[in-house]
């Protein structure tokens, strides 16, 4: 069966390692896949990352840049994937829009359901993992290490609002499987795995 997941959640919620016992999982049933990432995912689209993590721009500026790296995405890598038969899993997509630029950054919701209904009008993930953590717990696992990009600064208080917009947008709806990502890692893998059995 050819899936398309997306994986959610704000920055230090942890998706890369669940992303990659995810891609475990797919290989341990020798499911094909492909592994990708939003904003980016193409040559294009990295570019755009880049600009997108890096500087300054208004909201609805960043929206409509967030939007053209998923297009040049869903044309050239997502939905050829996905007509191979080919699953996919990415980490993010248009829910994360929705998350951090109306329910972090204030846009309304409208711009972005236009755009979603111009870029993808026909397709939605078949199953969205939204690591949830409270913004006080994630932001003690960002890594120091490095500089941070510009979402990354944010307040406690934007990851709050951006993490009640992916909880209200939860609720539900059958899509999103939300996981308390401050569990231990192997109660979070076994209900990566249960939710998983479901489809794969
Ligand atoms: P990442 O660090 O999880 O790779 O994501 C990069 C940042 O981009 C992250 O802070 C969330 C942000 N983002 C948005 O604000 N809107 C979007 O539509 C996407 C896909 C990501």
């Amino acid at each position: 069966m050819t899936i398309f997941i997306t994986v959610e959640g704000i920055d230090g919620a942890g998706k890369s390692t669940h992303l990659e016992f995810i891609a475990k999982t797919f290989d341990a049933k020798s499911m094909p896949y492909i592994m990708t990432r939003e904003p980016g995912g193409t040559e294009l689209g990295e570019k755009i990352r880049s600009i997108l993590l890096h500087d300054d721009m208004t909201v609805s500026t960043e929206t409509l840049l967030m939007f053209s790296a998923r297009n040049e995405h869903l044309q050239k890598k997502i939905l050829p994937s996905i007509n191979q038969g080919v699953s996919v899993i990415c980490d993010r997509f248009t829910d994360a829009s929705y998350a951090y630029q109306q329910g972090g950054k204030g846009i309304e919701s409208n711009f972005i359901e236009v755009l979603e209904k111009l870029v993808h009008p026909e397709l939605q993930p078949d199953l969205t993992f939204i690591f949830d953590i409270k913004p006080s717990i994630a932001r003690s696992r960002i890594s120091h290490e490095r500089d941070l990009d510009k979402f990354e600064r944010s307040s406690e208080e934007f990851f709050k609002a951006v993490r009640n917009n992916y909880l209200n947008r939860a609720k539900n709806n059958s899509r999103y499987c939300v996981i308390d990502s401050s569990q231990t890692i192997e109660k979070i893998q076994k209900e990566i795995l249960v939710k998983l059995e479901e489809f794969i």
